[in-house]
């Protein structure tokens, strides 16, 4: 009978093309195409309609054993698949250990850490040393010791990060000449440097930035001692082509006072946005110390005096390098950092 002949043609074309799938995903297309709704196995159920009776058992009975054998060439096939495909994955994602790894950039110095460096560098070439300090300070060493009291207006100078009653964010790091007065004997020349924290920013000014502080004490010191030192290392720093000026100035630690400025290397003092249209970049304060904050630091004043001087790294960077504005300087940009 022709139905039958139809089933078994239609039941070796399925095992064909089983067979002959590339994978899965195609297998399951092929099981569709045959047992799915529309497949060639439920169409011809629906033929079964035009048999006798006797017919309809026996052809029942064929279609069901073709199905079941379908469904079990399905599977097998399927697990056939699934270990080649997964075969293939693994011989596609395999470790090449021979390929070179990728290039990981070289880093280089920050320009801050490298001006840092270099004033070490230059300093310690005429007798001083490094000292460090911790970056939260109580109010006593950031302030009180450097004869700056409570509701003294000098602490309006430096806007100030607390911590809580008794702590700062230090807003210098003239702290540091205190731990060094009140721990090591005389005489004594030191560095100190390190970040320090103030309520301020923009395009000269940064909340968080790095100062060098330098202390001498000795006997005898004056204030050509300061200038002499000062003028040398500044020198020493930035070359010959760039002046520097002492200002009379005021701060608390020190008696009598000077603000130190290096001429603008933007402009070369004839005046733009980083100066202020002044021509000259202020780097830092300087002064004689004051015996009040020797005294408090029971130091033999007058038998020994001093003077201390505190520079902004991040200013001398600017200057140094001709960077138009401070704040490209923590922004850590790759590109920017590159190119010192
Ligand atoms: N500590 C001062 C400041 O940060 C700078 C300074 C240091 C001035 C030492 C004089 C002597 O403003």
């Amino acid at each position: 009978m022709i139905i039958y002949e139809k089933l078994d043609e239609i039941h070796k074309k399925a095992i064909d093309e089983f067979g002959g799938a590339l994978n899965r995903e195609q297998l399951y297309q092929f099981k569709v195409n045959y047992l799915g709704k529309n497949g060639l196995v439920t169409e011809l159920m629906k033929e079964m309609a035009k048999l006798s009776v006797e017919d309809k058992k026996e052809f029942g009975r064929r279609i069901n054993v073709v199905k079941q054998d379908l469904e079990t060439q399905y599977t097998e096939r399927f697990e056939t698949l699934k270990l080649k495909e997964l075969d293939e994955q693994m011989r596609r994602e395999s470790l090449d250990l021979t390929l070179p790894p990728p290039r990981q950039p070289r880093g280089n110095p920050h320009p801050v850490h490298r001006v840092r460096d270099e004033v070490v560098q230059i300093l310690s070439r005429i007798g001083y040393s490094l000292r460090l300090g911790p970056s939260i300070e109580t109010d006593y060493y950031n302030f009180e010791a450097l004869n700056i009291p409570k509701n003294h207006p000098a602490r309006d100078m430096q806007d100030t990060f607390f911590v809580d009653d008794t702590h700062v964010l230090r807003t210098h790091t003239s702290p540091i000449q205190i731990h060094s007065l009140e721990a090591e004997s005389l005489p004594l020349r030191i560095i100190g440097t390190g970040p320090v924290f103030r309520v301020d920013s923009d395009i000269s000014h940064l909340p968080n930035f790095h100062q060098i502080e330098g202390m001498c004490v000795d006997r005898k010191i004056s204030m050509a001692d300061l200038k002499g030192t000062i003028t040398y290392f500044v020198k020493e720093f930035f070359g010959s082509d760039l002046k520097t000026r002492f200002r009379p100035s005021y701060f608390p630690f020190t008696e009598p006072s000077a603000e130190v400025d290096c001429q603008c290397p933007i402009c070369k003092g004839k005046g733009c946005s980083l100066c202020k249209n002044s021509g000259w970049i202020e780097i830092g304060g300087a002064g004689l110390m004051n015996p009040k904050v020797l005294l408090a630091a029971k130091v033999k004043y007058p038998e020994w005096t001093g003077f201390a001087f505190g520079f902004g790294l991040e200013r001398m960077a600017i200057i140094k390098y001709g960077i138009p504005d401070i704040r490209l300087l923590p922004e850590n940009n790759l590109s920017f950092l590159k190119q010192f």
